[in-house]
């Protein structure tokens, strides 16, 4: 989804639920319930998650409540300091229909509601048990967990001994977890960053996991790294290997998390049980939509207007890689490269082609023929462009009748009141043949009931790319080499009366027009054949 829009969304409608995504966060919550075990039912479960990560500023209710729209499973706040968060007051705010813990000078430091309280995690800055314990009672029933930083390196937050501080010392982090995780009912976390080896990284994860944490984010990098540096996946799943505990894995932003698709492939990489986004959310929140939802592809819309559209949702930014690539797209697939959706394109395809073949083997059921009373009827449409010879249908029937010394078809028509539209059925030998389609003209449902006799016994039906059977050719070419006219004149009166019978005024000519149960009105189109609008 271009930024754009999810920016207008962001300003105007934080709250849109889509019916997808909805349907994808019950889905998801099923599959969580399934991981939980007995005592852990209606705590969050961390495993198998995509997380929206903490980030000051960025993390705040409407990023959070939009990222979960779009698909996330977990959203963390943003870091909250536990000595601001701990003077504040838990305020029900019934105007807007939030939660709000307010600070003495009013501010509201941390904003949550109903739709997001079984999902968010109010991640706390602390260095502190006994602060962070205030804190975590404070907010306990209005989140689904609590998590600790202990990866921040900045300043404001290592100067206290947080955030990253806290790697130095093994022993205030246990502090802290062990009486979280005793004084809460919520589930704790922690998200740290990694040691500069991995032995001292394993090693503390495991004291980590013994404090009886819920799950631990490990955002791959060194503490003294910088965002742009690359992630170290080879890190997080040493670490992942070693703990039972469900790993996050986190930093994958820059260089891997570019789309949906990529979450699965860097959980992978990284050997993690979930994800946990940050910049690749901030720049663009709808990095969490599966791209289930993709109407463009899902409705086969035309590659060109897929893209003129994209591109009026992008404007200036059509300027942009992503718009560039955009605009050098020539198919549906290739806009779907430029958004990272091959993936989505590829099975959403194969869906589509599935259904196709299936709705063609219902249809290969229905060209069977079967008895409807006396009646054999077969789903058969009359396509005048699939007899392009002169010679139609009702043709080939009486000439072969003909030849087999049979009295000539007789073709009875009906209207239906509704639509107008016609069926015949067409006597030959005896026995009845109906096409259970109707048409829009009374030759076109003549024609097709002469297919359907014609199919049923195995007769050339005069179509495009049938091999010559020469039956009606042959007879005409006769009647040219022999200058009579009185073999040919039966097939040429055909064809004239078929024209006659096109002709609308003489359709309407049939005077004994009269109205049958079922509510089909029955005509009949020539005088003295009743119920017969012709004979050929
Ligand atoms: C704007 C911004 C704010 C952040 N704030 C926090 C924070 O409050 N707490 C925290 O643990 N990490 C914070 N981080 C770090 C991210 O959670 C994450 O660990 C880091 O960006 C790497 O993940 P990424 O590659 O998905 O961006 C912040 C990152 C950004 C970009």
């Amino acid at each position: 989804m271009p930024l754009d829009s999810v920016a207008v969304r962001l300003l105007f409608n934080p709250n849109n639920t889509g019916g997808i995504q909805s349907l994808r966060h019950s889905s998801k919550l099923e599959a969580n319930k399934e991981n939980m075990s007995a005592e852990t039912v209606g705590r969050l479960c961390f495993r198998s998650i995509n997380a929206l990560a903490p980030m000051v500023r960025v993390g705040t209710l409407p990023m959070r409540l939009l990222a979960l729209d779009y698909g996330a499973d977990i959203v963390y706040s943003e870091e909250l300091i536990d000595i601001k968060m701990a003077q504040c007051q838990r305020v029900v705010n019934e105007v807007l229909g939030t939660v709000d813990f307010v600070a003495p000078d009013e501010r509201v430091m941390f904003r949550t509601c109903k739709k997001e309280t079984e999902r968010v995690v109010l991640q706390m800055g602390t260095a502190d048990p006994e602060r962070a314990l205030i804190v975590a009672r404070l907010v306990e029933n209005d989140v689904a967990a609590i998590d600790v930083n202990m990866g921040c390196p900045k300043e404001y937050s290592t100067k206290g001994g947080m955030g990253a501080a806290l790697l130095a010392n093994p022993d205030q982090i246990e502090a802290i977890l062990r009486t979280l995780v005793k004084g809460v009912s919520k589930p704790v976390t922690c998200k740290i960053r990694l040691l500069p080896t991995l032995e001292d990284t394993v090693g503390l994860v495991k004291r980590i996991e013994k404090t009886g944490v819920s799950a631990i984010a490990v955002h791959g990098r060194l503490k003294d790294e910088r965002p742009r540096h690359p992630v170290h996946c080879d890190f997080i799943r040493a670490v992942a290997s070693a703990v039972s505990i469900p790993v996050i894995a986190n930093g994958g932003s820059l260089d891997l998390v570019k789309a949906y698709a990529d979450i699965e492939d860097f959980r992978k990489a990284a050997g993690a049980s979930s994800v946990m986004v940050a910049r690749a959310a901030m720049w663009n929140p709808s990095v969490f939509q599966s791209g289930d939802g993709n109407p463009a592809v899902r409705y086969d819309n035309h590659a060109f207007n897929t893209k003129y559209c994209l591109c009026q949702m992008l404007r200036e930014k059509v300027e942009s890689p992503l718009g560039k690539q955009l605009l050098s797209a020539q198919t549906t697939e290739e806009i779907c490269e430029a958004y990272g959706l091959q993936e989505y394109y590829k099975t959403t395809q194969a869906e589509l082609q599935a259904r196709r073949d299936a709705i063609q083997t219902n249809h290969n059921d229905l060209d069977q023929p079967v008895l409807d009373g006396d009646v054999t009827t077969m789903r058969v449409k009359f396509e005048r462009r699939e007899y392009p010879g002169e010679y139609s249908p009702k043709m080939f029937l009486l000439e072969w009748s003909r030849t087999e010394s049979l009295e000539q078809p007789q073709y009875e028509t009906v209207q239906r009141s509704q639509d107008r539209a016609f069926q015949s059925i067409v006597t030959v030998a005896g026995k009845k043949y109906r096409s259970t389609l109707w048409e829009k003209s009374k030759k076109f449902a003549e024609q097709a009931a002469a297919i359907v006799c014609l199919r049923v016994l195995g007769l050339p039906e005069g179509r495009e790319g049938e091999p010559d059977s020469g039956l009606v050719g042959k007879r005409k070419r006769e009647g040219k080499r022999k200058g009579t006219a009185d073999e040919n004149a039966a097939v040429e009166s055909g064809a004239r009366k078929r024209r006659s019978s096109d002709n609308p005024a003489e359709q309407r000519m049939g005077s004994g027009e009269s109205t049958v149960p079922n509510g089909v009105e029955r005509r009949s189109g020539s005088v003295g054949l009743p119920h017969c609008l012709s004979t050929v």
